[in-house]
């Protein structure tokens, strides 16, 4: 019988907290998340802040393009939805909440704009997994950070800078040889949109007998959660991390 996927909190728990902020994630952990997934920018004076968008304006009381803000003025702003919640949130902050977690927590960390800025996102995040002793030459074994990009030339020089740390390369269609589970050399893991598995379930066990695991989002729906685990998914990201931990203990 397949091993039970591992539940990886997409945005934090993010269908009941606004999404990237402290209290989605600290959610997450109190239901028992396994992991937590963020999305990464870097404003306009170097800092890497979790926001999915290339604007702030559609998670926050706020207006403007990160890379074009400071992280002080996105203190100042609101990113909470029912309840306020002041400051963007930082990855330094989210990467310090994963390490003080009792239990052990993986962090997927998703850089976005990879391609116009040229391979900045990835460098500073290089920089930052070196300052916590998480990146060459003190890679632990079992690295609590996974990096991961839908663009390849983003995984690619990441592996390059930081060998140790686990890459997954994201994808939302088969191209090429993709479908019989082929991954380049620098991807240590297949990141399929659900949709795909839906299409083509045995794209898992296609994928783990070339030695890559598979980490799939985003799983809401029971239906989903059980293709993810009949599957043999590794990892399933999931905006409701508590309901889709229940569900895979009690099918
Ligand atoms: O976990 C991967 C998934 O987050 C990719 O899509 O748009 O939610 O970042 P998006
Ligand atoms: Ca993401």
């Amino acid at each position: 019988m397949a091993e039970i996927p591992e539940v990886v909190a997409h945005r934090g728990a993010s269908a009941h907290r606004a999404e990237h902020t402290r209290s989605a994630y600290e959610l997450a952990l109190e239901q028992g998340a396994d992991a937590l997934e963020c999305d990464v920018r870097v404003t306009r004076d170097g800092h890497l802040v979790c926001v999915h968008d290339r604007r702030i304006d559609r998670t926050s009381s706020g207006r403007g393009v990160v890379s074009a803000l400071t992280v002080a003025a996105m203190a100042e702003v609101d990113f909470g939805r029912s309840a306020a919640e002041y400051g963007v949130l930082t990855l330094d902050e989210l990467l310090g909440m994963v390490r003080a977690s009792p239990r052990p927590t993986k962090l997927f960390v998703e850089t976005k704009h990879p391609v116009r800025y040229g391979g900045l996102v990835e460098h500073k995040l290089v920089a930052l997994l070196a300052r916590h002793g998480l990146a060459a030459p003190a890679v632990p074994a079992d690295s609590p950070v996974l990096m991961m990009s839908f663009a390849p030339a983003a995984v690619r020089r990441f592996k390059e800078a930081a060998p140790g740390v686990p890459t997954v390369l994201l994808f939302s269609r088969f191209s090429g040889t993709r479908r019989g589970g082929v991954l380049p050399p620098w991807a240590d893991l297949a990141g399929p949109d659900v949709r795909l598995l839906r299409e083509d379930p045995g794209f898992v066990a296609r994928a783990a007998a070339l030695g890559r695991d598979t980490y799939c989002w985003t799983v809401d729906d029971p239906v989903d959660i059980e293709l993810c685990r009949s599957a043999g998914v590794r990892y399933l990201a999931t905006n409701a991390p508590e309901s889709t931990r229940l569900h895979l203990a009690d099918p």
